[in-house]
Parts: structure tokens; sequence; C-alpha cells
């Protein structure tokens, strides 16, 4: 996948505008799995995995969707080794640095979804210069999913929201849907429409759980460091196709 980032690719000629999605969520899995098959160490799946995620996001852009929100790492990959995890800090941490500029030329608008306190010093300096740089940029909104949890995300929500009534400033009756969502790492950002995930796995690995209560899901069997622009507007298409009906008829 090389293409010139300047270069703005059109919309395949079988993707209608107006029933593309407007946030695309993808989980990018497969990269150990990848790497493995070449007979390398996973690591360099991950690393390769940030060129596609790059593409991705250009991709986007070229063809007007709105929002990407890519899962980077999970609550539970913590519990993998600390080799693997310490690249994978470090990995973030240099991409950020060395992208930024770019981001800036391409109007990206940075958001990070997760708890982030509990990432390294380095790498939360880095995430909070890329995202206080980009937060007036117009241009697509990429949110990336770090030390993200679902249910980290509702119960964190939960306790916000019942020192709210504890404290007297709001009444049990008054929580709904729209203040709970307020509450979220993700407020402000519609929900996805379309999930992708790569290598085959079909669960949601505590991703977006509440975010994702009607997008529609595609999986592909394809690991995360051969996703492609092709694969990515055969996901779209097959969107297009779907009908949703948000339990109506
Ligand atoms: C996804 O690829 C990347 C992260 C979770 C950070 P994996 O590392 O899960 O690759 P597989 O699933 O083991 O092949
Ligand atoms: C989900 O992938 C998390 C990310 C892609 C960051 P995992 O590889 O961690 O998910 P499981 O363990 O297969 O469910
Ligand atoms: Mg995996």
């Amino acid at each position: 996948m090389t293409v010139q980032p300047t270069v703005l690719q059109e919309l395949p000629a079988d993707l209608v505008r107006e029933r593309l999605p407007r946030h695309v969520a993808v989980i990018m899995d497969g990269n150990g799995r990848w790497a493995k098959r070449r007979g390398m160490p996973r690591i360099m799946g991950h690393r390769r995995g940030v060129d596609v995620l790059k593409e991705l996001l250009r991709c986007c852009r070229d063809w007007g969707i709105q929002a990407l929100t890519a899962y980077a790492f999970s609550t539970e990959n913590w519990g993998r080794p600390s080799e693997e995890v310490e690249f994978l800090m470090t990995l973030f941490e240099r991409v950020l640095r060395q992208e930024l500029r770019e981001m800036m030329q391409e109007n990206v608008q940075i958001r990070f979804v997760g708890n982030l306190h509990a990432l390294p010093t380095s790498l939360r300096d880095e995430i909070e210069r890329s995202v206080t740089a980009t937060k007036n940029n117009q241009g697509i909104q990429f949110t990336i999913a770090t030390n993200y949890g679902g249910r980290q995300e509702i119960l964190k929500a939960c306790r916000a929201i019942a020192t709210k009534v504890e404290q007297g400033l709001i009444q049990p009756e008054q929580i709904d849907e729209a203040m709970f969502e307020r509450h979220l790492y993700t407020s402000g950002v519609c929900d996805p429409d379309l999930l992708i995930r790569t290598s085959g796995e079909m669960r949601l690995s505590n991703f977006l759980l509440w975010q994702m209560a009607y997008a529609e899901i595609y999986v592909t069997d394809t690991f995360w460091p051969d996703f492609n622009r092709q694969e990515f507007h055969q996901a779209l298409c097959d969107y297009q196709q779907r009908e949703r009906r948000f339990g109506k008829l």
C-alpha cells in the first residue's frame, strides 16, 4: 500500500456518498499471527500495523468519512508479556511524535479514549501534545483507544453520575441516555455505524460496548497488517447493502 499522502483518491464508483458510514471503528487484530506466519517476532506485526492504520485514516479522509476510531490497546492487554507491552507503549509514543506534523497538515483532530492515567508519563505527554495541537482541526476525527475497556468506561460514568446524585446536583430520574453518554470518553462523537474486525475473530473484546449498540459488524479473515484499501472498499460495499432497522420494521 504505497499511496502519496497528498493525492486525494476519489470515492470508488460503486460507493454511494450518502450511504457511507459517518463513523468507522476498527479492531486491529492479528498482528502477532501475521508476524508468526512469517517467522518474525510479534512486534514486527505491530510495527507494520501502524502503516496500515495510517493508510486507513488517509482513505477515510479521501472518501469523506467523518470519524475513525481504532482499538490500539485494551485494558486486558496488560496481561501480555512485559516486553510486548513495553514495545507497544514505546511504539505509540514514537508514532505520535513522528506523525503530528502530518496530522496537522491533513487537518486531523486526534482524540484518545481509555484510562490514560495508567500509561507511561512520556506517552501521556505525547498524547497531550497531539490532542492539544489538533483540537481545533476541522478534518476527520481520529480517536485512538488506548488502555481502553468498555466495562471500565461504563463504570467510570456510573461513578461520576452517582457522585453527582450524592452531592444533590442531579436526581436519579434525570439520568437518561444523553446524560450517560456525556460521561463516556466518547462524548461528542457519534456512535460507530460500522465496526470492522480483522483476523476473523467474532467478538467485541470489550470495545465500545455502549456505543456499539447498533453498529453493523464486518469481520474479515485478513490479518491487520494485510488490511488495505481494497479490503476497506469491500467492507463499505458490504455495509451499503445492509438494511439498518434499529428495531423498527
Ligand atoms: C492486535 O494484534 C494488536 C493489539 C492487541 C495490540 P494482536 O497482538 O492481538 O495479534 P494476534 O491476535 O495475537 O495475532
Ligand atoms: C483486541 O484484540 C484489542 C485490540 C485490538 C487492541 P485482542 O487480541 O486483545 O482480543 P482477544 O484477546 O483476541 O479477544
Ligand atoms: Mg489479538
